[in-house]
Parts: structure tokens; C-alpha cells; sequence
């Protein structure tokens, strides 16, 4: 585990429950879940919570972040637009573990209603225990994020 052992966590409405699931379990392996909600179960439009995890990892004051909206997908975008953030869906355990190790991400985003419980723990596992390989994926990784500019 690095010195930084904090994981932000947020979603949209569709997917509370798991979010707060996955953090309970990342607080279990010992790390510090920082919870950004939303905590009420109101409509709330997905991109303003994938922004705010974003600045969170973005910042420094987060290792890595994870969210959640129904399919994952819409607030994987919102976060990859802040700079710095390298975010990727996953519905598998293999591209949890290779979104570390080639790809360097630092946040990654869950789809609620495409997978269960079970699958989702196992994804977080998977990608909270794979280091990142460098070596020629440290260029790669350069060049995603010189197309920011
Ligand atoms: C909300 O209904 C849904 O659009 C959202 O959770 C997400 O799936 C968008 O990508």
C-alpha cells in the first residue's frame, strides 16, 4: 500500500448501495474510504460526481478513485476530462489488473446495474492489488496524458 491510503468514492443515485458496499470493504483491507456521496437517493446527474472524485485523485488527496453510475460509463467520462485522471469501466477482473499495470490508472469506474455484488469486490481487489509495470507502458501512459495538452 503507498503512504497515500485514501480512496475517494461517489455515484449517481443508481448506485448508493454499492458504492457504500465497496467502501466498507476498502475500509476492511485498510484503506480510507473517503465517502463523497451523494448519501440521499434523489436524481443527481452523474457528471458532477465523477468530477468531484476527479479532483479528489487529482489533487493528491486521494490514492485512487472509484465510481459508480448504472453502467459505469457516463461517469468515467466526466472524470477523464479533469486532468491528470486516468479512468477506466470495468465489468472483469483481468481489465481491473491491467488497467494498474499497463495503463497506470488511477480511478476506476463501476457499472451498477451490469454487475453484482460479488463481481464488483473482486474488480476492486483486482485493481487495488496490481502495480503498475512501467517499463514501455511509462511512454504510453506519457502520451495518454500529453493529449491533454
Ligand atoms: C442514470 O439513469 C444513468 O444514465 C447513469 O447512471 C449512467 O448509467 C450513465 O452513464
Amino acid at each position: 500500500m503507498t503512504a497515500n491510503n485514501r480512496i475517494v468514492l461517489s455515484s449517481d443515485h443508481s448506485a448508493i448501495a454499492l458504492r457504500q458496499v465497496i467502501a466498507a470493504h476498502v475500509e476492511a483491507l485498510g484503506w480510507v474510504a473517503v465517502d463523497i456521496g451523494p448519501m440521499t437517493p434523489e436524481s443527481t446527474p452523474y457528471p458532477q460526481h465523477g468530477e468531484a472524485a476527479a479532483r479528489r485523485v487529482a489533487s493528491g488527496d486521494c490514492r485512487f478513485g472509484i465510481i459508480l453510475c448504472g453502467t459505469g460509463q457516463g461517469i468515467m467520462m466526466a472524470a477523464n476530462k479533469v486532468r491528470g485522471i486516468r479512468c477506466g469501466v470495468c465489468g472483469d477482473t483481468f481489465s481491473a489488473r491491467m488497467i494498474r499495470q499497463h495503463n497506470d490508472a488511477n480511478m476506476i469506474a463501476l457499472g451498477a446495474r451490469v454487475i453484482g455484488e460479488g463481481l464488483a469486490l473482486d474488480i476492486v481487489d483486482a485493481f487495488l492489488t496490481a502495480p503498475f509495470d512501467g517499463g514501455r507502458h511509462a511512454p504510453r501512459v506519457a502520451m495518454i496524458d500529453a493529449l491533454e495538452g
